[in-house]
């Protein structure tokens, strides 16, 4: 795991807007022009219009150019092992592989990784469509 990721997770979940479910995430995302991109969840009043850390560091990697994840970190509180959301697997799943590693980290760090095939096997995506 590239660990420039964990730093960036762990900022970015420090910077979460979480008032209501208090659950603050972080997310970092290595893309394949080495960059790394950042997001926290960002909640909001009217619940359903919240939204992770996952989906607001896809949307800054792809506002930036970048268009394919070679690997990402995200990072919540407590025990229990922080895995992205089903719509954030589907979201990933755009712009990597079913190789591409997913890193569970808490505030101590990395716990365990995934790969994106592990956690969201025979996915739909762009091939379909064609
Ligand atoms: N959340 C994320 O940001 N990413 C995940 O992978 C799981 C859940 C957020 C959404 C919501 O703001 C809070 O965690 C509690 O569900």
């Amino acid at each position: 795991m590239d660990p420039r990721l964990l730093a960036a997770a762990r900022e970015a979940m420090e910077r979460a807007h979480a008032p209501y479910s208090k659950y603050r995430v972080g997310a970092a995302i290595l893309a394949d022009n080495g960059r790394i991109y950042a997001g926290c969840n960002v909640e909001n009043a009217a619940y359903p219009e919240g939204i992770c850390a996952e989906t607001a560091a896809i949307a800054a990697m792809v506002v930036d150019g970048a268009r394919s994840i070679l690997e990402i970190a995200v990072m919540g509180a407590g025990q229990e092992l922080v895995t992205p959301c089903g719509g954030c697997r589907q979201r990933i799943r755009e712009f990597a592989g079913q190789k591409t590693p997913i890193h569970s980290c808490g505030p101590d760090g990395h716990r365990r990784s995934f790969t994106l095939g592990e956690l969201l096997p025979h996915t739909f995506g762009s091939e379909h469509l064609t």
